[in-house]
């Protein structure tokens, strides 16, 4: 039922190992994804309401309630939706906001659902506002309208539908109509994962997949991955070719040394299009503050690919500092680049005054779009 995902890779983040989304060679990870709460690591709060909202739908013998499932990419949006039909012990129907571009294709797919169904949503923030409308009615009253006829003699009427439970996923729920986002029973933010939640992954895949893996190649992999499972199974697939190749058979430090190294992997797990954006932050605007169009531009990076993939996990680890004046270099930002914190001239009263007039002039002109952030942290 996953494999339709393999479809949906993004080809513009193909060369990157380190990427949160789709590549190629992650076709296979159907295979390995779990299938129940339980053998979904991590996320336990997420996992304990699920939990609770699941058997309570279950014993009134209800549809549960419409979820949205937003964070970073590679962070088990899709897997955690498939578990809830699981669990749920219903069918589930999967599309993505760029697939409809028709009223009547989502007409189409939501009277085809069967009692209790799921219908899984990926990317929903790309749905089309027409498109979009036709839900409203869908995920509130289970009805669909149609209009019927042209002119004065069009009419409308309103099919019934069976009771279902949309599950929408986004990387920016920030994108979200208020309508949309409102009609959502429940709203779950995914969180990075923590190094011992990651080791217990790459533990799952490696007996599924019968790769070999001592504990320093565990801890190592764990750290290298910026807290996403998709990039963590993707490092072990790759260090497996470097184990087969070049050592044992087995991952250890050594095999993670080379093979990490070849991938141009840092000790955070950096590659070097982060070092690139880093290096932009701190040489051509020093250290920051800098707008996410501008520092896209300098890159070369798209805007959307910036926050999505690359930002949140170094903001994560305090390497660039999100303010309202925009994007700065932190610095241990500074430090991992190997250079001296531009910081350190604060002491400069003249600078300092440059910066408070800067704050004070962006803070208006970015109150917009600070606005927007905030709606994303909730
Ligand atoms: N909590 C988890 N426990 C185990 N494996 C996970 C977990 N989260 C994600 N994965 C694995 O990581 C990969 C990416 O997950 P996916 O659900 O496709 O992410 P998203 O839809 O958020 O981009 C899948 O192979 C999945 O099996
Ligand atoms: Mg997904």
């Amino acid at each position: 039922m996953y494999n339709i995902f393999s479809q949906m890779d993004d080809e513009q983040d193909e060369e990157r190992i380190i990427s949160r989304k789709h590549l190629t060679e992650d076709r296979d990870e159907s295979g390995t994804r779990p299938k129940s709460l339980v053998e979904f690591a991590g996320q336990s709060r997420i996992k304990d309401n699920l939990h609770v909202y699941i058997e309570a739908a279950l014993e009134r013998g209800d549809a549960l309630d419409h979820v949205l499932l937003y964070g970073p990419p590679g962070l088990g949006k899709t897997t955690l939706a498939g578990i809830i039909a699981n669990e749920l012990g219903v069918q589930m129907r999967i599309t993505s906001g760029p697939a409809i571009e028709r009223q009547g294709e989502l007409a189409a797919i939501l009277t085809n659902l069967e009692e209790h169904d799921v219908l899984f949503i990926d990317e929903i923030h790309r749905l089309n506002h027409t498109v979009e409308e036709i839900l409203y009615p869908a995920m509130e009253d289970f009805a669909l309208d149609i209009m019927i006829g042209k002119g004065p003699a069009a009419r409308s009427i309103r099919l019934d539908l069976p009771p279902f439970t949309l599950i929408g996923a986004t990387t920016r729920a920030g994108l979200l109509t208020s309508p949309l986002r409102d009609r959502f029973g429940m709203i779950h933010r995914l969180e990075l994962y923590s190094d011992g939640e990651i080791v217990q992954i790459l533990q799952r895949n490696a007996s599924m997949l019968s790769i070999g893996i001592n504990r320093d190649g565990l801890e190592i992999l764990s750290g290298r991955c910026r807290g996403t499972p998709r990039v963590a199974i993707r490092l072990l697939r790759r260090m497996r070719d470097f184990a087969q190749v070049r050592g044992s058979g087995v991952i250890d430090r050594e095999i993670c040394s080379v093979g990490l190294k070849a991938l141009e992997i840092d000790e955070r797990g950096l590659d070097s299009t982060d070092r690139r954006i880093m290096l932009a932050m701190a040489e051509i605007y020093n250290g920051g503050p800098v707008g996410l169009d501008t520092l896209a531009a300098t890159t070369g990076e798209d805007p959307g690919t910036i926050e999505d993939v690359y930002e949140p996990y170094l903001l994560q680890i305090g390497f660039i500092a999100k303010t309202p004046r925009g994007r700065m270099l932190t610095d241990q930002g500074f430090y991992h680049l190997g250079m001296e914190p531009v910081t350190r001239l604060a002491g400069n009263s003249a600078l300092e005054a440059q910066l408070a007039l800067r704050d004070l002039e962006q803070e208006q002109s970015e109150q917009g779009e600070s606005e927007q952030e905030s709606i994303e942290q909730n």
